[in-house]
């Protein structure tokens, strides 16, 4: 039986006041709810902030992105060790805001524009050997394009990411290792994937982490859905078989919906 896991990304959101007026609000909602593992990933520079609101709760924390290196002239960027210094103990890795999976070119923006944060199969693979070498809990994000989608090629697409993931992973059958499935068209669009489609998906990733990780770490890791969870869909996902929990933006960032998801998530357990 796997844990549950309800994550909160709040993306490019919230200062540090606004980061621990939240954190604080989950908390006095849901940090004593047991049957649910509880995430909250706020923006890099709120992540001490944010472990300091929640210490004492069942509330843990996580960075948006990592790099895969130690330390060095990589501007911009933080590590494994920086992420662990502050407290905070799972990491979201390519996530498609960050793989410039965005689907939509906005007028004014070039395509290179849009992908100018750059994670591909390989980098997310590489950030997720460190990551687990760290001892973070990584929460590795893959899903399909509204156009691959409409082509069909939806389970081809993703089983390429998640095979693209494991790649000389080595053991990874800890329960530490989350992947999480986000439709990008489903993204802050209001559109959910429908129940039985996600879960579908989700059973596809399970079957490729089954053949290239063996059944054992095909059973132990936990699959997220992302992409729209709110209240008043979230039973319906939490119900099924190969859904484990959220991985959610939006309505992660108002203390009363979360608490909503985080009570769904510890009620299907
Ligand atoms: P929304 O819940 O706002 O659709 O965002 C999903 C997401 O990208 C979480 O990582």
């Amino acid at each position: 039986m796997r844990t549950p896991i309800m994550a909160g990304n709040w993306k490019m959101n919230k200062t540090n006041e606004e980061a621990c007026e939240l954190a604080s609000a989950v908390k006095e909602a849901s940090g004593a709810v047991t049957g649910t593992e509880i995430v909250l990933c706020p923006p890099a520079t709120a992540l001490s902030t944010v472990v300091g609101c929640v210490e004492g709760s069942n509330i843990e924390v996580g960075a948006q992105n990592m790099y895969w290196e130690d330390s060095g002239a990589f501007t911009g960027e933080i590590s494994a060790d920086m992420i662990k210094s502050t407290g905070a103990q799972w990491v979201i890795l390519g996530h498609s805001e960050r793989r410039g999976r965005f689907g939509v070119i906005e007028e004014g923006f070039t395509e290179e524009l849009q992908k100018v944060f750059g994670d591909t199969d390989a980098s997310v693979n590489t950030k997720l050997k460190k990551a687990l070498a760290a001892g973070l809990k990584p929460i590795a994000c893959c899903g399909e394009l509204l156009s691959e989608r409409e082509a069909g090629n939806t389970d081809e697409v993703v089983a390429g990411q998640v095979k693209a993931m494991f790649e000389g992973l080595g053991d990874c059958s800890s329960a530490g290792f989350v992947i999480a499935y986000e439709p990008v068209w489903a993204i802050g669009t209001g559109e959910v994937c429908d129940g039985d489609e996600a879960d579908r998906v989700c059973g596809v990733i399970r079957s490729v982490v089954a053949e290239v990780a063996g059944e054992e770490a095909a059973q132990a890791i936990r699959i997220l859905y992302g992409g729209s969870v709110k209240p008043d869909n979230v039973e319906g996902l939490m119900a099924k078989e190969n859904i484990d929990g959220g991985l959610v933006g939006g309505a992660s960032m108002k203390a009363d919906s979360f608490a909503a998801l985080i009570d769904a998530a510890a009620a299907s357990a």
